[in-house]
């Protein structure tokens, strides 16, 4: 009788990967993306890289992780600038070896259409949320080509593929632009054993809310716009920073071994929704 081999059961473990996140901190106290995505590498076995311009806020996700007896180090820099990316990446294989995965996360915008964005600040966002993953992506793309695995993830957000009702120029356009970048870069190199995917967070509950978007949906109290928020999306709540990781850590493990160059959705059910305007 044939014996029947059973695949393993869903493969999400990620020891011993090392995992260079871009923007592991958070913006005010609490759980951004980027500092859950960073929990949740570690919890399934990652060497994390736990990268930010906020050195505070960053050892607070490197000391989360610690105490809870995962490996993890901070690195403090500027992701958008080329001397400080290829320091980071030097300090990160030096502590960690070749970084297995990259995840961009960190991302800026401002709240406008064009006739309230500068040049400046259109060049100061395309430069934070897109040439610094060219720049990380010129880090990371030779070293897994050579070694015939990689893995890349970027965050993008609904804000690239619909107007969610007040004008976000910049923010939407640079994150349109993570999302064509990352297919560009998952076809060229699909044949050398790296993916490329995008997770499409929708409207998520972080810290930074609080002091960006949210007076968009109310400007008498945080508590009212996080209600009017929540109203927009099908399933009634904003997402957590957990939902976004979750997804963050199937797309790199080996659960998703034969997804690249797509977009993961993370959104409620938001982008599908046809809203009437009143
Ligand atoms: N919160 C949402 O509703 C939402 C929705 C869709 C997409 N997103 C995207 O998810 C990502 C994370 O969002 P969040 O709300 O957790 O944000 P956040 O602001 O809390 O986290 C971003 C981190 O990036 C760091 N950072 C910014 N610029 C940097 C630079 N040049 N160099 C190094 N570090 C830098 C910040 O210090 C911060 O710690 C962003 O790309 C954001 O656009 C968020």
């Amino acid at each position: 009788m044939n014996s029947i081999a059973h695949p393993p059961g869903l493969p999400t473990d990620l020891t011993g990967r090392t995992i260079f996140v871009s923007g592991g901190g958070s913006a005010g106290p609490g759980w951004s993306i980027g500092r859950a995505s960073c929990v949740t590498y570690a919890r399934l076995g990652a060497h994390v890289c736990v990268v930010d311009r906020d050195a505070a806020s960053a050892e607070e996700t490197t000391k989360i992780i610690r105490q809870e007896g995962g490996i993890a180090q901070t690195f403090v820099g500027d992701v958008s600038e080329e001397d400080e990316v290829k320091r980071l990446f030097s300090e990160a294989r030096n502590q960690f070896g070749p970084i297995d995965v990259l995840h961009h996360n960190v991302g800026i915008g401002k709240v406008g259409g064009p006739m309230e964005t500068s040049a400046e600040d259109f060049d100061r966002i395309h430069k934070v949320n897109v040439r610094s993953l060219l720049l990380a992506a010129q880090e990371v793309l030779p070293e897994m080509a050579s070694r015939g695995t990689g893995n890349i993830i970027a965050i993008s957000s609904v804000a690239g593929m619909r107007y969610l009702g007040y004008p976000h120029l910049a923010y939407s356009v640079t994150k349109a632009a993570n999302t064509q970048f990352i297919r560009m870069i998952a076809q060229q190199y699909a044949g050398q054993g790296i993916r490329a995917n995008t997770v499409v967070p929708g409207l998520i509950d972080t810290p930074r809310i609080a002091n960006t978007v949210a007076k968009m949906f109310s400007e008498n109290s945080l508590d009212e716009a996080r209600a009017a928020r929540d109203k927009q999306v099908p399933m009634g709540r904003s997402g957590t920073a957990w939902n976004v990781a979750h997804a963050c850590a199937f797309l790199v493990s080996d659960a998703a071994a034969y997804i690249t160059g797509t977009e993961l959705l993370v959104d409620g059910g938001l982008t599908g929704r046809y809203t009437q305007q009143n």
